[in-house]
């Protein structure tokens, strides 16, 4: 049996929290191990967003998110933002993969200009330099030419860019199917396997369809 993926999450301060802790239940679910760091903005957006308080202590951060997520000890590890000691701080020990999910524009600039002021900043640099996937879910509207810039930068050096933005074509009759579209195409970039809703073109028989006429 191979080793689980470990993949390194990271929750900043954009709206769009539920994207982020759907995407951690997700990647749990799918037997990830699973490093989460969070901003204070973070903790700010989810209380805000989904009425949840995420702790301060990573110890007591760890239990409860693992609870929430019917996790097994040890898959989730949950890491102060300050704490250098992290594995993912270091290309020595760099997780399989890291999303940083919601992306604030705070972050993305940080990120795209080398800062490494945080664990979450490294831990994207790091993966940046091993060449590993990172992925990047960038959330404000409307855009500057900064955030543009640098989205592009940070897409030249090698990130995925995957602003949170659902289609429409498979008729979702909920905000959670919503949420889900986005968190499909997120764990599409980390290489995670999922049932995440339909994909285009599934379950189409024949190859005599009209031009116009889906049935996805
Ligand atoms: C409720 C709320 C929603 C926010 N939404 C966004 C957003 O969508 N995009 C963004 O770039 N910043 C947003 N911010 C501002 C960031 O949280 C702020 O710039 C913060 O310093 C980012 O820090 P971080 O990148 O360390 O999380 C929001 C703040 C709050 C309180």
């Amino acid at each position: 049996m191979s080793a689980p993926l470990t993949i390194m999450l990271a929750f900043t301060g954009a709206s769009g929290m539920p994207y982020g802790l759907r995407l951690l239940e997700c990647l749990l679910a799918a037997d990830c191990r699973v490093w989460l760091a969070y901003s204070t903005a973070a903790q700010i957006v989810t209380k805000q967003e989904c009425g949840l308080t995420l702790p301060a202590q990573p110890r007591e951060a760890t239990r409860l998110l693992a609870a929430r997520c019917n996790a097994p000890d040890g898959r989730l590890t949950v890491f102060g933002c300050d704490d250098w000691n992290a594995p993912a701080a270091s290309g020595s020990n760099p997780a399989d993969a890291m999303a940083i999910c919601p992306c604030t524009m705070g972050t993305l600039g940080a990120i795209a200009g080398g800062l490494a002021d945080n664990l979450i900043e490294r831990a994207a640099d790091v993966m940046l330099k091993e060449r590993r996937p990172l992925v990047l879910v960038p959330r404000e509207t409307p855009l500057s030419a900064i955030h543009l810039e640098n989205m592009l930068k940070l897409a030249r050096a090698g990130a995925a860019i995957v602003p949170p933005v659902p289609g429409f074509y498979h008729h979702p009759q909920t905000v959670d199917d919503l949420v889900d579209f986005v968190v499909a195409r997120v764990l599409d970039q980390l290489g995670v396997a999922h049932r995440l809703g339909p994909r285009w073109g599934e379950g189409r028989g024949g190859s005599d369809t009209a031009p116009g006429s889906h049935d996805a």
